[in-house]
């Protein structure tokens, strides 16, 4: 265990901390190195499903309008692989404590989700008339791309909550 500085002092903050670190670690050292399977699986699906979603829609935040038409499903399909796997990483790491990291996790979830939202909202309606009326597409497409560009902004919050979770 590192010792913590605490500028407010106090042994309270020390054992609160070290509470947050052992509740983080508690399914690793309780399943045993045997079980550490499902939390590679897990943790490697969520990167680089999020990592994916994250970069296409940076790019699609940049490119306005070429084609955006072709990456809405693509990007909705590894949003949703994300978000599941997180929610699988949640059970195996976070379930039942909420100290910090686990707010500042679920913090950035709901940015995430908010996201996707936004993405599905501002997406869909391009997919439908592309079918439909593909003459009549370019007004759609624009307020998609102002969609990916909320959605961008949002996502940079996610990553960097996620990031920081665990040394909070
Ligand atoms: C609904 C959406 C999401 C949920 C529920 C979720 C949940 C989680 C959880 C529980 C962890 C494990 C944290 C730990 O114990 O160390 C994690 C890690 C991580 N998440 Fe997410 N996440 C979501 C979306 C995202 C997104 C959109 C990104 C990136 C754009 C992302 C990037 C990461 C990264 C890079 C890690 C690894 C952090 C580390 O190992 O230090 N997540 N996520």
């Amino acid at each position: 265990m590192v010792p913590v500085a605490t500028n407010h002092g106090g042994m309270k903050e020390i054992v609160h901390r070290r509470r947050d670190l052992r509740s983080a670690r508690r399914p690793l050292e309780m399943r045993g190195a045997s079980m550490q399977w499902p939390v590679l699986i897990a943790i490697n699906l969520h990167v680089l499903s999020t990592v994916t979603w994250a970069g296409v829609t940076f790019s699609l935040a940049r490119m306005s309008t070429a084609q955006i038409e072709q990456f809405i499903l693509p990007e909705i399909g590894t949003a949703v692989v994300g978000a599941l796997s997180g929610y699988w990483l949640w059970t195996l790491f976070h379930e039942g404590a909420f100290g910090r990291a686990e707010l500042a996790l679920a913090t950035g979830a709901a940015a995430a989700l908010l996201a996707l939202l936004v993405q599905i909202v501002t997406g869909a309606p391009v997919l439908r008339r592309k079918a439909m009326a593909p003459d009549r597409l370019s007004n759609t497409i624009k307020t998609a791309a102002l969609g990916q560009r909320a959605a961008a902004g949002l996502l940079i919050f996610t990553v960097l909550t996620m990031a920081s979770a665990r040394f909070l």
